[in-house]
């Protein structure tokens, strides 16, 4: 029988990686939920859309096609038929997604396709590994498994500028670590789809390397 890997954490815990390492290790196919959010938000910078027009941020997700492809445990994502996995990554996607994913209405209509994907996947007779921040609490909260993954601030944020210099972008600590601490509160204080940290099967990795 099929089975779901749910796995959530702050910005920089390393969610990411230990994905890949799993779905590597027992062949899971791997779905990044942070990446339709991404796209949503790419739409919505795409179309000028001011993030106080909270109607139209919501509007939009319903003549936007958002796409999830995985070859091989390489994810692709498409908005509306072109391949937008690099832009999705832009400083203007950073600074709308946070706002645009907080809006309860954009998570309803994203949880669904969450869900449609993972579902068609275990059809499929596929075993799968869901990261994000509410995998555990509303989108799978019956998976198989369930994983909380944390690090302290600092760690975050030191793994958070090694892999932005990887990327040709530097930024001080202190940058990337407000940056963070701001992104923890978004994220914690969601109305809907808050991340929240698992009672049950609880797991602290503080620093994972690269
Ligand atoms: O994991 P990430 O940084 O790519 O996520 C992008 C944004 O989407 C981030 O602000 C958190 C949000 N997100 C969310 O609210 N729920 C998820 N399941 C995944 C991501």
């Amino acid at each position: 029988m099929s089975y779901i890997v749910a796995i959530d954490g702050p910005a920089g815990s390393g969610k990411g990686t230990l994905t890949k390492v799993v779905a590597k290790e027992l062949g899971l196919v791997s779905i990044d939920t942070g990446m339709l959010y991404r796209c949503h938000a790419l739409a919505v910078v795409r179309n000028n859309i001011d993030l106080d027009d909270k109607e139209n941020i919501i509007k939009i997700m319903d003549n936007i096609e958002i796409k999830l492809k995985n070859e091989n445990n390489i994810q692709t994502v498409f908005l509306d038929g072109e391949d937008v996995t690099d832009q999705i990554r832009l400083p203007e996607v950073n600074n709308t997604v946070s706002l645009t994913s907080s809006i309860p209405e954009v998570r309803e209509k994203v949880t669904e396709l969450e869900r449609k994907i993972g579902y068609d996947w275990l059809k499929e007779g596929k075993n799968i590994i869901m990261e994000g921040r509410d995998i555990t609490t509303v989108v799978f909260p019956e998976a198989e498994i369930k994983i909380y993954l944390d690090a302290t601030p600092v760690e975050r944020a030191k793994r958070r500028m090694e892999q932005q210099a990887r990327k040709g972008i530097n930024e001080t600590f202190q940058e990337v670590l407000e940056s963070i601490m701001k992104r923890d509160k978004n994220d914690m204080n969601k109305k809907v789809g808050a991340l929240k940290e698992l009672q049950v099967q609880y797991i602290y990795i503080n620093a994972i390397k690269l």
